[in-house]
């Protein structure tokens, strides 16, 4: 791992350090403060390349066209709003998914394994522990968004999550969202109206460069990556951890994420 993470910056094999704990104050921070911190430059740029070499091919023959029509709760009806209510509007996701499975012995999937990783998110979380899914599928996926696809307005099920960009599009594929704008008491539907109408003056818009390690907790900030429409697609692994060892989905989660149970 030594070869393929930038480990001067970003010490993740020396927990004991000094530096160590330094990366672990300024990323908590950040995560207080604007609810996700940045990496940038955690992969090397040589195993950039690597590991954009390995997935493309897989991304291009094998890939599933993960496509749905969803509002940004991902459910069909929210007690106390009527079907029509503007916060319910429809959008489409479209991307190109590739599975754990198919990243066997590549880059992300040694990353996403690699325990110093893991141990130092649930740190940054303040966590006890973080453990890798026990699924043939998923845990880290690969997903490619291509000319006219997108990631559309949605609330994180999941406490946070880890990406990795691989590729940056060469135009279009922003990364946008608006911290807080809902909490546990207060579910705030008209200000995800306004939100879908385009009138959230408090949206922030992150460009990110490949090689980022990304952790941003999505609960209660709905975010969204906007449609690509250049040549190159926008390439990004997701890694997924729980608090405890042996999570699965169910086969029937599986062949809707990834048209497979395994
Ligand atoms: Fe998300």
């Amino acid at each position: 791992m030594e070869n393929l993470v930038d480990l001067e910056r970003y010490p993740l094999d020396r927990p004991e350090s000094e530096s160590y704990a330094e990366l672990l104050r300024q990323s908590r921070a950040e995560l207080d403060r604007n609810g996700l911190f940045n990496l940038s430059g955690f992969l090397r740029p040589e195993a950039v390349r690597l590991a954009v070499s390995e997935v493309a091919p897989v991304l291009e023959r094998d890939s599933f066209r993960h496509a749905r029509r969803h509002n940004i709760y991902f459910r069909e009806s929210v007690p106390g709003l009527a079907a029509d209510h503007p916060a319910l509007r429809m959008f489409e996701t479209v991307n190109h998914t590739i599975c754990a499975d198919q990243m066997a012995g590549m880059v992300v999937r040694r990353l996403y394994e690699w325990a110093p990783l893991a141990r130092f998110l649930a740190a940054a979380m303040g966590m006890p522990a973080l453990f890798v899914m026990d699924d043939p599928l998923a845990g880290v996926n690969t997903m490619a968004y291509r000319a006219g696809e997108a990631l559309n307005w949605h609330f994180d099920g999941a406490e946070f999550t880890t990406t990795l960009l691989l590729q940056a599009p060469s135009q279009g594929g922003e990364f946008e969202y608006r911290t807080d704008l809902r909490d546990d008491e207060n579910p705030n539907h008209e200000g995800v109206a306004r939100l879908l109408d385009g009138n959230d003056p408090q949206v922030r818009r992150l460009r990110l460069t490949p090689g980022t390690l990304n952790v941003f907790r999505g609960r209660n900030t709905p975010h969204r990556v906007t449609p690509v429409t250049g040549a190159d697609a926008r390439i990004i692994s997701v890694f997924s951890y729980f608090d405890r060892p042996g999570v699965a989905f169910t086969g029937e989660e599986r062949v809707g994420f990834y048209g497979r149970a395994g």
